[in-house]
């Protein structure tokens, strides 16, 4: 089988595919045969070498996947042999096959294709702590999403549009039509404009009940202060210090030194009945139980017609590569794959 590793840190061109022989499921795991594997942001940032949880290089990154179970370890029930499954991964994704203990993996609804269950796990899982099991979002609420054109983006924009409630959205100008179509009432162009100030006028001075901002740096006070009374603001991620394409600590100093001098005074959160929180679905591998109750109710949306994964570009494994351009270029509009 074929795996691509990060062998050290640097551009898109160090990621460097290699052969390796098929991997022996252990006790309590399954082995998949990848047909697709997402790719993450935070792929991009292990590559940049600016991502604390990926273990040190060489490593195989990949966090999710999609395909079918060709075997089984001590402990699993030999019928999941042949079922076409989808699966969180905790890295090793980028390969033709991987192993993964039974808790992660999920059996795809009848009409998802391996494209759809690769590319739901991380950026829906994640939507839906940030939406529902912190958030609280609710009916007749606004939800401000950074980056609304990415996979998390995506992911939230149908979740928040599902519940009744109105969207605003973040994302290059190229991409303000598709995410009208997916029903964002107001994106909002933050090359050009000032984010802060256009909530301001889009809410008559109030602010916004729901802001989702994985671009860190300067941006999480900018979204505090966009935030209406009873305003939650959900930190997920610092896509700021991604500020090129090889590793450059200097360029990641900036917003990660504005993000580490960020002091949320316990008077003046509760002064201003305003709360925030952060999310890593990649800590959450002791709450298994949990993340599992998310899935199947994100599987039953799938079936619902509610939740649907957008996918714009397969790259084959081999092009891994051109894959992390595309994303760092800003060129992508919902989820990003390798394909076997
Ligand atoms: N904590 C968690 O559990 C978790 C889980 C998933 C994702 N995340 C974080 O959420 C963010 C979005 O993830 P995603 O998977 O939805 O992203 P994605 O699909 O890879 O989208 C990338 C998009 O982000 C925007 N962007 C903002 N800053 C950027 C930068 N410095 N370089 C390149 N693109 C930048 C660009 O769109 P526009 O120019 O249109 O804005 C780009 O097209 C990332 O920071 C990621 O690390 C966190």
């Amino acid at each position: 089988m074929r795996q691509v590793w990060i062998p050290k840190a640097g551009p898109p061109e160090v990621l460097e595919l290699r052969e390796a022989r098929d991997p022996i499921p252990k006790q309590g795991e399954l082995r998949i045969r990848v047909a697709a594997a997402g790719v993450n942001f935070a792929d991009v940032m292990g590559r940049l070498g600016l991502y604390p949880d990926l273990p040190p290089m060489p490593v195989v990154p990949g966090y999710e996947v999609a395909g079918r179970i060709d075997a089984v370890g001590d402990g699993v029930e030999s019928d999941w042999v042949g079922r076409d499954v989808l699966a969180m991964t905790r890295f090793g994704g980028y390969a033709d096959a991987v192993c993964v203990p039974e808790a992660q993996v999920s059996t795809r609804p009848p009409g998802m294709t391996a494209e759809e269950g690769a590319a739901l796990p991380v950026n829906y899982l994640t939507a839906w702590q940030l939406l529902f099991v912190m958030g609280s979002l609710h009916a007749g609420e606004t939800m401000l999403v950074h980056s609304a054109g990415g996979g998390v983006g995506i992911a939230a924009t149908q979740l928040a549009k599902y519940v009744g409630a109105r969207v605003f959205g973040t994302a290059s100008a190229g991409k303000h039509d598709r995410l009208k179509a997916l029903g964002v009432d107001a994106c909002i162009d933050y090359t050009r404009e000032d984010f802060e100030a256009r909530v301001r006028e889009l809410t008559h001075g109030r602010g916004v009940e729901l802001i989702l901002d994985a671009v860190g740096g300067a941006s999480f006070m900018k979204s505090y202060r966009s935030l209406a009374p009873t305003g939650r603001l959900g930190m997920f991620g610092m896509s700021a210090a991604a500020a090129g394409k090889s590793r450059s600590l200097l360029r990641a100093l900036g917003p990660a030194l504005r993000t580490l001098r960020l002091r949320f005074k316990a008077r003046r959160l509760i002064d201003q009945n305003k709360g925030v929180f952060g999310v890593n679905v990649g800590h959450l591998w002791d709450e298994g139980d949990r993340v599992a109750s998310w899935m199947e109710r994100l599987l039953a949306l799938y079936v619902e017609g509610v939740v649907r994964p957008v996918v714009d570009r397969s790259f084959p494994l081999e092009r891994a590569a051109e894959a992390h351009h595309y994303i760092q270029d800003r060129k992508n509009f919902g989820k990003v794959l390798l394909t076997a």
